[in-house]
């Protein structure tokens, strides 16, 4: 398999009902951190890694995604009416001239296994990223999927990211058993979905990013429904390993859980003290913020 990646999947069918009633009307993978959505910056970490051509997985209600993506005529000559340059090229650039979208319908929420599965007559049989939109990675050097694409092709191996949880939340993640790492790469033994502490194999959870063998589809496609009754991509990846080579990829940066609450404030508040221009503000705000609140809490 000791070929770049070209082909990103962006599973995004989900119906993010943790962030209801704002999820109501905008897909998850569509609430910002500033002025971003979270799949513009899955999408930027895809492009990074070398990906030119991103599969959207998406429902019949998620027109938002295609919109975002697609030319804003209207706006693009409003813009360019009124000088506004820099915006322009804001909206103009969420996606580079060379890389295409392709959109996908999942007809049924059948689980994730089955979402990457609907991306097959566009991948076909080269090796694929796969990337998971909630899962927000911050990195100052390169991203995740780039780490992990660079070493998929001198490796050769199918790489899933991982990283260490605490042990009384392994039922939230696909949790690896692995052998001895050599640098930030482990050859994966088992792999299991969400299992309970009492039984996990350790506390190495996956975390949304994988470059995977196009292999996977047709182990997908005899993959039965597993934990929480859902096609488990986790479950395609334990029979992929029985044939081909499977690495965990301890990858630098820091992945933030944006599919919950405290995960999107906590990368707010991150890339707000990281940011160029808000950095001061924020940080200031912050701590007037915490002050006063002390002072509350002391009362
Ligand atoms: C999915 C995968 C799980 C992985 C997780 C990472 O679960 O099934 O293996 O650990 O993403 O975010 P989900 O969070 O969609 O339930």
């Amino acid at each position: 398999m000791n070929q770049r990646i070209r082909k990103a999947v962006f599973p995004v069918a989900g119906l993010g009902t943790r962030f209801l009633p704002a999820t109501k009307t905008v897909p998850k993978e569509m609430l910002p951190i500033i002025d971003r959505p979270l799949i513009q910056y899955a999408v930027d970490e895809a492009v990074e890694a070398g990906c030119d051509t991103l599969v959207f997985v998406t429902n019949r209600y998620k027109h938002a995604v295609a919109d975002y993506f697609d030319k804003a005529y209207e706006l693009e000559q409003k813009l360019e009416q009124s000088g506004k340059h820099e915006q322009l090229e804001l909206i103009r650039n969420v996606l580079p001239r060379h890389v295409r979208a392709v959109f996908v319908t999942q007809a049924e929420a059948l689980g994730l296994g089955h979402a990457v599965l609907c991306a097959k007559p566009i991948v076909g049989d080269e090796p694929f990223a796969v990337l998971l939109p909630d899962d927000l990675i911050w990195n100052r050097g390169p991203g995740a999927l780039k780490q992990m694409a660079d070493a998929a092709e001198i490796s050769g191996a199918s790489m899933i990211a991982v990283q260490d949880v605490p042990h009384e939340q392994t039922g939230s993640y696909g949790i690896v058993a692995t052998g001895n790492f050599s640098g930030r790469e482990g050859r994966i033994d088992a792999i299991v979905e969400k299992p309970k502490p009492e039984v996990a194999p350790s506390n190495l959870a996956v975390v949304g990013r994988y470059v995977l063998d196009s292999r996977i589809f047709g182990l997908l496609e005899s993959t039965q429904p597993g934990a929480g009754g859902e096609i488990q991509l986790t479950d395609a990846i334990a029979a992929l390993l029985t044939e081909k080579p499977v690495h965990a990829y301890r990858f630098q940066g820091t992945r933030f859980d944006c599919g919950t609450h405290i995960g999107l404030i906590e990368a707010t508040i991150r890339y707000a003290l990281d940011h160029e221009t808000l950095s001061d503000a924020a940080r200031d705000m912050m701590q007037s913020a915490l002050n006063e609140l002390g002072v509350q809490e002391l009362k």
